[in-house]
C-alpha cells in the first residue's frame, strides 16, 4: 500500500492550464524561454507575461516583490538563469552561484507569497554529482562530488530545486523541478568564448567554411560523451509537466540517447558543408567524462521526444545562418 501512497502527489491536481491564465516566462528571451514561449502560443495561451532582464533585474529582490505584487501571475517557468559553457563557468564563478541564487531564491518565494497556483524550476543535468552511474537516475542527486568546472552553478541550482522541494513540503505550494540534458536549438547562445559546445561548433564550422580555413580546433579531447535534446522538445516537456505532475522529486528531461563530442562535431561539420579538418585541444578541459540522463518517470507519465539529433541540428544551423550569422 506504501506504493501507493508515495505516487498519490503525481495525480494531486494536475490539472491543464486555462488558456486565459496569466503566465509569466522568466528568461523569455532565452534559449528556453523563448521555446517556452512558442510552445505556449502555439497551444493558445493568452496571457504571457514577458520582462526582459533590463526592464526586471530579477537579483533584485524588492523589484521581484514589486513585479509578483502588482502582476500577480497565476504560472510561473522559471527558465531566466546565468548560463554558459565550461569557459564562462569556470571563468565566472563567483557570478554563476550569486546570480543563479538570488533569481531563483527572489522568483520562488515572492511566487509563494503572492499565491502562485503552480511554478516549474529549471535544473540542469550537469548538476548531478561527476562520477554517479549512467544513465543517470533523479535519485542520484546529493549522492557524490560535483564536477569541479561547474561546481558554483551547481550548487545554486541544487538550491533552487531544493527550494521549491521544501516550500511545497512546508507551505504545500505546488512548485516542481525538472532536470534537462544538454539542450541546443533556434535562439541559442553563439558567442565564441561562452557560449555551450554545440552552438560553439555550428559557429565555428560556419565561420571556417566562409574563411576556407583548413581546420577548426575542438575544446578536449572529443571523447566526453553528450546527450542533446532540441529546445522545442524540451518545451513541450515543461507544458507537459505543467499539467501532468505535482510531484515532489525532480524529473529528467532528455533523449536517452549519447553521441560523443567528436561525433557530433563531424556531424555538424558535414551539414555545414564545411570540407576543413578537426583538431583536438587536449590543453583544454573535457568536463564529466559521460552524461546520459534515465528519463523513465517521464515517459511513464506518458512524454518522450520527437525531434532526432539531425533534424534539430539543421534547423538550427539554418537559424543561425540567418540570424545571427547574416
Ligand atoms: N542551455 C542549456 O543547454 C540548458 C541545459 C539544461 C538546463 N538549462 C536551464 O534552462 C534555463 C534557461 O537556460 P537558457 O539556455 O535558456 O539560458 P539563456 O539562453 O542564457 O537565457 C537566460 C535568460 O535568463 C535571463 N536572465 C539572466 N539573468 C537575469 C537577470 N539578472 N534578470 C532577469 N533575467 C535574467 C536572460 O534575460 P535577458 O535576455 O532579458 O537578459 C535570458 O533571457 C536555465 O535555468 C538553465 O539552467 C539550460
Amino acid at each position: 500500500m506504501r506504493w501507493l501512497f508515495l505516487l498519490l502527489p503525481l495525480f494531486l491536481s494536475a490539472a491543464p492550464i486555462p488558456r486565459d491564465a496569466k503566465i509569466y516566462v522568466a528568461g523569455h528571451r532565452g534559449l528556453v524561454g523563448s521555446a517556452i514561449c512558442r510552445k505556449l502560443e502555439q497551444e493558445g495561451f493568452t496571457h504571457i507575461i514577458r520582462y526582459s532582464s533590463k526592464d526586471l533585474d530579477l537579483r533584485d529582490q524588492s523589484a521581484v516583490n514589486a513585479f509578483f505584487e502588482s502582476e500577480r501571475p497565476e504560472y510561473v517557468f522559471l527558465g531566466a538563469a546565468k548560463v554558459g559553457g565550461i569557459f564562462a563557468n569556470y571563468t565566472y564563478p563567483a557570478e554563476f552561484i550569486y546570480d543563479n541564487i538570488t533569481i531563483g531564491t527572489n522568483i520562488i518565494h515572492a511566487a509563494y507569497k503572492t499565491g502562485v497556483k503552480k511554478l516549474l524550476f529549471l535544473g540542469s543535468a550537469c548538476i548531478y554529482p561527476r562520477d554517479c552511474p549512467q544513465p543517470i537516475k533523479e535519485e542520484y542527486l546529493l549522492t557524490g562530488l560535483l564536477e569541479k568546472t561547474n561546481d558554483a552553478y551547481a550548487l545554486a541550482k541544487i538550491a533552487g530545486l531544493e527550494m521549491c522541494r521544501h516550500y511545497k513540503r512546508q507551505y504545500g505550494v505546488n512548485f516542481i523541478s525538472c532536470m534537462p540534458t544538454n539542450l541546443f536549438g533556434v535562439g541559442d547562445n553563439f558567442h565564441p568564448e561562452n557560449s555551450h559546445a554545440l552552438p560553439a561548433l555550428i559557429r565555428k564550422c560556419v565561420e571556417a567554411k566562409e574563411k576556407n580555413l583548413p581546420y577548426i580546433t575542438l575544446w578536449g579531447t572529443g571523447k566526453p560523451t553528450r546527450e542533446f535534446l532540441f529546445v522545442d522538445d524540451l518545451a513541450d516537456a515543461c507544458l507537459f509537466l505543467m499539467e501532468n505532475y505535482d510531484g515532489e522529486e525532480t524529473i529528467n528531461v532528455g533523449t536517452e540517447s549519447d553521441i560523443s563530442i567528436a561525433e557530433v562535431a563531424s556531424l555538424i561539420k558535414s551539414l555545414v558543408g564545411y570540407e576543413g579538418e578537426i583538431r583536438c585541444d587536449t590543453s583544454r578541459p573535457d568536463g564529466m567524462p559521460k552524461r546520459l540522463l534515465d528519463i523513465s518517470k517521464i515517459r511513464n507519465l506518458g512524454w518522450q521526444p520527437n525531434t532526432d539529433l539531425k533534424e534539430g541540428l539543421k534547423t538550427t544551423i539554418d537559424w543561425y545562418r540567418a540570424n545571427v550569422n547574416k
